[in-house]
């Protein structure tokens, strides 16, 4: 039994004459101590379906199906009650908006320490206010007791982001929810506050949810990875598997970009697909470099289908696409990989 198990999950957002499914039948799991990253494009979904875990939706959305179990109890049948003693003790949440998430007219250390009484209503303030300072010392604050007194707009950026994962941190949840926690920050900031993050959650013992659209976070925070597209999930796999054989063409497309090698002939052509008007086939098809009708992949749904070990990848043509990315990954001239299996369509601009 996994920590957390999403067992398809889906949530669609509602307005009038239009359903928009912003999740579709996403399936993950988190094990404890696990780091399990999600990543995706822009509006693929990433930050509907980690609310979703919460029980939470944003404003004309709706979770339509599906389960979420935290320790083998459902939580998505709990009353507003329970759920209460579930956010912040049991799941820890940390957005990429750590100002939008601080109360301005309040100092941190109140902040902090009040997160820890709402849950533990015996501690006495004084205790609270130890709790706050020795938090901000684990979350790699310099002079904790000072910055107690600080208000959230005297804080830097990384800093505020520090507070807010303290905050998160506070009653050493089990599961830690964190999307995009430091997309706000400048690179440098960026990879210190991941490593306290990661050092602060394993010091907890909490295992970690991490949304993320940088390749580079995964490969090194991450033990397993989902790779999200429309709100399907289109590959699944461990870190290690997913970077050495990646089995479907938005990891491709991904991973090449990253690479900065070929990115014009892997890249998924357009915009990202409208969940409100998802063509038919694969929802990838009418952007995919490696599309085939033979194939079926603008009549056929694909379904997730093992690759390897502990992985699965929704694309009819998976066994191509890790074909020529394992050449490509080894090293060996795109020439080699241009071969029947290489995108069909994308290789105008390699050429
Ligand atoms: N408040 C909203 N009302 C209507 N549709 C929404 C709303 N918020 C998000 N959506 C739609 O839901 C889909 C998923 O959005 P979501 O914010 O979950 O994506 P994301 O992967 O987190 O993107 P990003 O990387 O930009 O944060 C998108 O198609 C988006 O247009
Ligand atoms: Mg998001």
């Amino acid at each position: 039994m996994a920590l957390l198990e999403v067992d398809n999950l889906s949530i669609e957002y509602v307005s009038v004459g239009s359903r928009n499914v912003a999740v579709r039948d996403f399936s993950f799991s988190c094990g404890a101590g696990e780091v399990v990253g999600i990543v995706g494009e822009s509006g693929s979904g990433k930050s509907t379906a980690i609310l979703g875990v919460l029980g939470l939706t944003r404003p004309g959305a709706e979770i339509t199906s599906g389960s979420v179990r935290l320790e083998d109890r459902e939580l998505l049948e709990l009353s507003d009650a329970q759920w209460g003693r579930i956010r912040g003790l049991h799941i820890g949440l940390i957005t990429q908006n750590p100002r939008g998430s601080l109360n301005p007219v309040l100092r941190v250390g109140k902040q902090i320490a009040g997160v820890y009484r709402a849950h533990h209503p015996d501690v006495s303030k004084d205790e609270a206010r130890d709790r706050a300072k020795e938090l901000l010392e684990l979350v790699g604050i310099n002079d904790p007791e000072r910055r107690l007194q600080a208000f959230p707009h005297e804080l830097s950026g990384g800093m505020a982001q520090r507070v807010l994962i303290a905050m998160s941190l506070s009653c050493s949840p089990k599961l830690l929810l964190a999307d995009e926690p430091t997309s706000g920050l400048d690179v440098t900031v960026q990879a210190q506050v991941l490593d306290d993050l990661r050092d602060a959650a394993q010091e907890l013992g909490s295992s970690m949810v991490l949304v993320t659209q940088d390749l580079g976070i995964v490969a090194n925070y991450c033990d397993r990875i989902y790779q999200l597209h429309a709100g399907e999930s289109v590959e699944q796999a461990p870190t290690r598997e997913f970077f050495r054989r990646p089995a479907h063409p938005a990891s491709a497309a991904l991973l090449m970009a990253q690479r900065g090698e070929e990115a014009d002939r892997f890249k998924l052509r357009g915009f990202p697909v409208d969940g409100r008007r998802l063509p038919p086939g694969c929802a990838m098809h009418p952007r995919c470099p490696f599309v085939d009708e033979a194939a079926g992949c603008k009549t056929n749904h694909p379904d997730l289908v093992q690759v390897g070990p502990d992985h699965a990848s929704r694309c009819f043509r998976h066994e191509e696409v890790q074909g020529v990315m394992q050449r490509l990954l080894r090293g060996e001239a795109a020439d080699d990989a241009e071969t029947s299996e290489a995108p069909r369509n994308g290789g105008e601009a390699s050429e």
